[in-house]
């Protein structure tokens, strides 16, 4: 066990080329620090060095030589010792890797070129970071929910949904509880609650380096004492500009920073960002009772088999009315192979009230029908991952009994679909 002894550099660096290095030592001279401590070298160098020398409480190394970052990256934390914070620098901008090295304990993934208010901010936050007290290191992680929301087509309610689980959460959970409505031009996670989305979500996307808790705390509008949002309202004009990197940040810091998380998921999101769902616990599919809608469950769910097995699939059919649905239950549910979870009814007086309200959906309409199904979807959420045992927690017995849900074989399928849209 190591102590943050006084034979500690506070910082040293590794860098490939000179110009990295040059930006990286006038940075460094700012934070007063040594910039002799900048050595030319790349990760093997840092290794090679680590393994005879006491390790610095910052540590940034060049990962632009190195053929395995990630291996590489195992060999580094051998020789370096517990406390070091590690900041990576690199040329490669891809968002599997940036995760991967956040999934090793690097602290931060900074991109080459660098430029020195990149730089100062990465370096400030390790510094705020070696600092602060370490209890995450002591195996005390938080107990924390991700839930994606996704509709199986436009319209369905999927947002309805997210808000009025996220306000469930929030209120009768009591949960700190996030809510991040990718939806970034056309979201309604702040409308609907009658907010000003705000620049957050945009700045996180134009910026993700800023990402931290401190601009989550900035940049959240509060909806009530334990629920924050995060969303947008980006112009029409604007096309969006991010490799998915922001958004990944942004799940990260949520897990540290509340207990629930509830992600308005629109379905291109799926397709462009795959990697937003890799710590999602509970994914609700939102659909009508459609035909469209019945081939868009069957292929989300076939999707999130092959991309998200460990999240627990839990379906939502929304703006049920009886006899006068395109597909039947029983037809729908053939067709998906499983059950429908919840069937929430159509309610348009519940529809207009939250809307004249400024309230999500379920807050406006809390003793009807409606209101007391989105209640047990919130309830099935919080349950099911008592039952899966929490990650730490290691005498929760049938931990991956949930996850059977996901294992039907969905590949005859289309096959077995009814022809319900066929003419009579
Ligand atoms: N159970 C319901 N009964 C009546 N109206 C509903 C119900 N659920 C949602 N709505 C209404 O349907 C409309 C669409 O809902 P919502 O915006 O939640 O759908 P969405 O799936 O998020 O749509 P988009 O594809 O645009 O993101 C809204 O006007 C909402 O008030
Ligand atoms: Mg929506």
């Amino acid at each position: 066990m190591s102590w943050k002894n006084a034979n500690r550099d506070a910082f040293s660096a590794f860098m490939c080329d000179e110009t990295a290095l040059d930006t990286l030592r006038s940075v460094v001279v700012d934070m007063g620090w040594a910039p002799e401590k900048c050595h030319r070298g790349g990760l093997r160098n840092a290794i090679q060095s680590l393994s005879i020398t006491a390790s610095p409480n910052i540590l940034m190394v060049d990962l632009s030589e190195s053929g395995d970052p990630l291996n590489d990256i195992n060999a580094l934390a051998e020789v370096c010792e517990p406390g070091t914070v590690v900041i990576a620098v690199g040329q490669v901008n891809d968002v599997r890797l940036y995760r991967d090295l956040i999934a090793s304990g690097i602290q931060d993934y900074l991109l080459k070129p660098l430029n020195p208010g990149q730089i100062r901010d990465a370096l400030v936050q390790a510094q705020t970071i070696f600092t602060a007290p370490k209890n995450h290191d002591a195996g005390t992680a938080k107990r924390h929910v991700s839930t994606a929301i996704v509709g199986t087509r436009g319209g369905v309610g999927a947002s309805t949904l997210a808000t009025s689980i996220a306000w469930l959460f929030s209120t009768d959970h009591k949960l700190p509880t996030a809510l991040l409505d990718l939806d970034v031009h056309f979201g309604t996670g702040a409308l609907t609650l009658d907010l000003e989305p705000g620049r957050g979500l945009t700045d996180a996307i134009d910026n993700p380096s800023r990402i931290d808790g401190l601009f989550i705390e900035r940049a959240m509008i509060r909806a009530n004492d334990n629920l924050a949002i995060l969303s947008a309202e980006a112009p029409i004009s604007a096309p969006l500009m991010t490799d998915g990197s922001a958004f990944v940040q942004l799940e990260e810091e949520f897990r540290h920073a509340f207990e629930m998380t509830v992600i308005d998921m629109p379905r291109n999101m799926l397709i462009n960002f795959p990697h937003l769902l890799s710590d999602v616990n509970v994914v609700i599919v939102a659909t009508e009772l459609t035909l469209a809608g019945a081939r868009d469950a069957i292929r989300l769910l076939s999707w999130l088999k092959t991309n998200a097995a460990h999240a627990r699939p839990i379906i939502v059919a929304n703006k049920i009315q009886v006899g006068a649905n395109e597909i039947s239950k029983s037809d729908f549910e053939a067709s998906i192979e499983r059950k429908i979870n919840f069937m929430v009814p159509y309610d348009i007086k519940g529809a207009s009230n939250a809307a004249k309200l400024g309230q999500t959906f379920v807050a406006a309409n809390r003793s009807t029908k409606a209101g007391g199904v989105l209640r047990d979807v919130a309830q099935m959420i919080i349950g099911s991952v008592d039952e899966e045992g929490a990650t730490n927690a290691d005498n929760g017995a049938d931990k991956r009994k949930a996850s059977l849900l996901g294992k039907f074989d969905l590949k005859k399928m289309l096959a077995t679909k009814p022809k319900a849209g066929a003419p009579a």
